[in-house]
């Protein structure tokens, strides 16, 4: 039996497909390379010394998926694939509620047609909107402000529906805090396109050469240093969460959110001096106005993640950090 990880050859995907590979699961990837690079599955190959079953398709394509759950024995999904930057779905809305939504809903049709219903969802942090005050517990209201978030909420709710009309059902939807890091073994990273939105892959494409100098999007909120606290996760750690949610969702049956974070805030300024002392060399930036939509504080209560799953994470900042600057040192301009 084979697991199906549709935009398994993004960041986070890929990183979850070394572990599941490493434990000797079958793994099939979907995805549409919009914002992946073909050479993951040969470094992939190298870390493992086995190369997943890569079908490249879409999963707004009816009959792409069709095709992967008639010739794969598929028992569960991890769905990762769509787009996720917040500036641009401020831009093409369309675009992020079509593919976010009107595929995340084929994909969903497609998996019931066959008779899979046990899914691990992409969710994010992001669906806890701006009121609620951290650390963020699963039991909070939701809302969201731009339409990538919209779209992270919207499939969140399909997702309880789903489970709620037919009890056969088994999700989990993973809110993910802030992913970094990358493999021990420099093979595999965080490869944004263009100029990163992110604050990790932009920092290290400081540290590397590639950028000039670092924005602080503000430094007077009412935080410690006055820059942004955010709840930074190894994706490591965090592809180990879905292994575990993956092992809970035969013992499950409706569906379930949970955070996968730390329950650690780190600030901005806090990366900015932990890289400059990995990457041995200062790290230039400038404090510039805060960046519409940013919140002061955000980081996770990890507790339900450990009650449930049996999870919870286990490597520290500068291990984050570490492991980013030998990817982004080793790869001075990505795959
Ligand atoms: C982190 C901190 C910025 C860039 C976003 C999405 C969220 C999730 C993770 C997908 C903030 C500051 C950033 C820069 C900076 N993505 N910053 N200069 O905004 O917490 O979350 O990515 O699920 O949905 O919203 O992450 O890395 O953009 O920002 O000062 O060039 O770094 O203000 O305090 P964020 P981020």
């Amino acid at each position: 039996m084979s697991l199906l990880l549709t935009g398994g050859m993004g960041y986070i995907g890929s990183h979850t497909v070394v572990q599941l590979l490493d434990l000797g699961q079958d793994v099939v990837i979907l995805d549409n390379l919009s914002n992946a690079s073909e050479k993951v599955l040969e470094r992939i190959e190298e870390i493992t010394g086995k190369q997943p079953l890569f079908v490249k398709g879409d999963i707004c394509n009816r009959d792409d998926l069709n095709r992967v759950f008639t010739e794969h024995q598929i028992d569960a999904v991890i769905h990762f694939a769509g787009l996720k930057a917040v500036g641009e779905s401020n831009e093409i809305p369309l675009s992020y509620y079509h593919n976010n939504v009107s595929g995340s809903v084929t994909l969903f049709q497609a998996m019931a047609d066959h008779n899979v219903k046990q899914l691990v969802f992409s969710s994010s942090a992001t669906v806890y909107g701006e009121h609620n005050l951290s650390p963020l517990i699963e039991t909070m209201p939701t809302s969201a402000t731009n339409p990538y978030g919209k779209t992270k909420l919207m499939i969140e709710n399909i997702l309880f529906d789903l489970a709620k009309s037919d009890s056969e059902w088994s999700i989990i939807n993973l809110r993910y805090f802030n992913p970094i890091g990358a493999h021990a073994s420099g093979l595999i990273g965080e490869n944004p396109n263009g100029i990163p939105n992110n604050l990790l892959p932009y920092v290290a494409q400081v540290a590397v050469g590639r950028l000039e100098l670092l924005s602080v999007f503000g430094d007077d909120y009412d935080t410690p240093d006055g820059t942004g606290v955010r709840d930074y996760i190894h994706v490591v750690d965090l592809a180990n969460g879905h292994v575990k949610a993956l092992e809970k969702l035969s013992a499950l049956s409706g569906c379930y959110a949970i955070n996968l974070g730390t329950g650690n805030g780190t600030s901005v300024l806090e990366i900015v001096n932990t890289f400059s002392s990995v990457c041995g060399h200062e790290i230039p930036y400038q404090v510039v106005p805060r960046r519409a939509g940013d919140i002061a504080t955000v980081f996770a209560n990890a507790e339900k993640a450990r009650s449930l799953l049996g999870w919870q994470a286990e490597y520290d900042l500068n291990t984050m950090i570490e492991d980013t600057w030998r990817w982004q040192s080793s790869n001075p301009e990505g795959y």
